[in-house]
């Protein structure tokens, strides 16, 4: 792994192809991880994100307390425990280990970076109490951003192999794979 720090106006082309995510998070002693497929990138620069955070989900009440979280966007070797930590509450005990995922530490990030990704998104909540109670939808700017390079570098995606490619999620525990990029003319 070769992890990067990706230019922040650039931050959006982590999420512009729609890859299901998973958001850490952590308050005082607590930590979670759980998935989030329903998340987009909404500015360039600053960069902003949104993401559907449910009201009775752990996730949520670290967020609400700590104002932040990060978007870690898995590979495909990691699937398995995507659906897992998206299946099972944090509130019950900690996922990490019951769910066998391993992090990377880092600083400048508010929560643990999820390892097994390709990219890490650190993200500050900016308040907006309506939409959090309204719509469970939170925009955050993005303060920090990385990518494996081995996998994502100069603004492109080009995976190395199968394991190391992105998913999208679909239901019932299916996933499809990021596939091969292609260009037509403007
Ligand atoms: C692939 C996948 C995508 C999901 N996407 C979202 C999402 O976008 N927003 C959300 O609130 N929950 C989503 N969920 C459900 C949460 O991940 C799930 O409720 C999780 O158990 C919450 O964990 P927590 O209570 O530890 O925060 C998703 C679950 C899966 C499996």
């Amino acid at each position: 792994m070769n992890r990067q720090p990706v230019l922040l106006d650039k931050a959006y082309l982590l999420m512009n192809h729609g890859p299901v995510t998973l958001v850490s998070s952590a308050h005082g002693e607590r930590r979670n991880v759980m998935a989030a497929s329903w998340t987009m990138p909404v500015d360039f620069s600053p960069p902003k994100v949104a993401v559907v955070i449910d009201a009775t989900s752990f996730t949520r009440q670290l967020v609400d307390a700590s104002g932040a979280f990060v978007l870690n966007i898995p590979c495909r070797r990691i699937a398995a425990q995507v659906l897992a930590v998206g299946s099972v509450s944090g509130r019950d005990g900690d996922k990490f280990a019951a769910c066998d995922v391993a992090v990377i530490a880092e600083p400048a990030a508010p929560a643990p970076l999820i390892a097994g990704c390709a990219a890490w998104l650190a993200c500050r909540v900016i308040d907006e109490p309506d939409n959090h109670a309204r719509h469970d939808l939170f925009v955050a700017e993005v303060t920090a951003a990385w990518a494996d390079a081995d996998i994502f570098s100069n603004g492109r995606w080009h995976f190395p192999d199968d394991a190391s490619r992105t998913v999208h999620y679909l239901a019932g525990g299916n996933f499809l794979a990021s596939g091969e990029a292609f260009a037509v003319d403007a």
